[in-house]
């Protein structure tokens, strides 16, 4: 059975891309057949896989404009079973010409839908807002993941992005769940880590994964060398920590 996942938090930073890329690689190692689609005009789900710029011919940019090109834009990446459709910084222009087009919020449905099939999973990394570019993800998007940071008001930055989930299934896509809360870039040694942990246990008790990613050099460095964790050192705990959360996802449910 095919899953659609998207990765996604309007807040900047809080580890979107790194849990996009490594979750969907970590899939890729339990030889999960996975495309991720980078949705962020930043692109670094594209460079952390190893494609940049100059390589990116088609793209998100180019499928929105025309969903039926979606299949040409796949690349594969160094990883087995890991494909991706690469973001070019030209995706900024996406946002402004969908809004005068009608159904402006399903283009990215009508590109990926006919493609479900051949993947186990497809990730969706958003951009950090919950501008055309995450409603086009929440639209073909069956499964939400958050990554949430550990610091003051990280609550209430996903109050605000429950809310847009609500309307979303309300509205736009009533297909679509939450499949949960990773708590991203953990420090057990800090005191406000362990007490934010503790409040999102107790607020979303249902909805928070066990795993937890703790901060880890390896993490931030993988990119630079454009490979996902495991290509780079998969015996890290930041390497390890992916592997449970892709072990989890495989067996957790979404809930309402
Ligand atoms: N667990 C971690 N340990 C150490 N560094 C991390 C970890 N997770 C993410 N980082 C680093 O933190 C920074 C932000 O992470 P990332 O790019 O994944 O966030 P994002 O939510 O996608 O950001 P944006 O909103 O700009 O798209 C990056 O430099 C990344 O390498
Ligand atoms: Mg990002």
């Amino acid at each position: 059975m095919s899953r659609i996942i998207i990765v996604a938090n309007q807040k900047g930073g809080v580890g979107k891309t790194t849990t996009s890329i490594n979750l969907a690689a970590s899939l890729a190692v339990m030889e999960k057949n996975v495309l991720v689609v980078d949705c962020d005009p930043q692109a670094n789900a594209s460079s952390g896989v190893g494609i940049y710029q100059d390589d990116v011919q088609a793209s998100t940019y180019s499928v929105l404009l025309d969903p039926s090109s979606a299949r040409d834009a796949i690349q594969k990446t160094s990883i087995p079973y890991l494909s991706i459709i690469p973001a070019h910084q030209d995706l900024v222009a996406a946002e402004l010409e969908l809004v005068s087009k009608p159904a402006r919020e399903y283009f990215l449905r009508e590109a990926l839908l006919p493609l479900k099939d051949e993947y186990d999973f497809i990730i969706i990394d958003c951009p950090p807002s919950l501008g055309l570019l995450t409603l086009n993800a929440m639209c073909v998007g069956e499964e939400v993941l958050i990554p949430l940071q550990c610091e003051y008001f990280a609550l209430e930055g996903i109050a605000k992005l429950l809310q847009t989930y609500g309307l979303v299934r309300r509205r736009l896509n009533p297909g679509i769940r939450l499949l949960g809360v990773v708590l991203t870039m953990y420090d057990a040694r800090n005191r406000l880590s362990r007490q934010v942990r503790n409040e999102i246990r107790n607020t979303l008790p249902e909805h928070l994964l066990e795993t937890i990613v703790p901060r880890n050099i390896r993490l931030s460095e993988a990119p630079s060398f454009g490979k996902p964790v495991v290509g780079y050192d998969i015996k890290s705990k930041g390497a390890e920590a992916y592997l449970q959360l892709a072990k989890e996802v495989v067996l957790r449910r979404p809930q309402a």
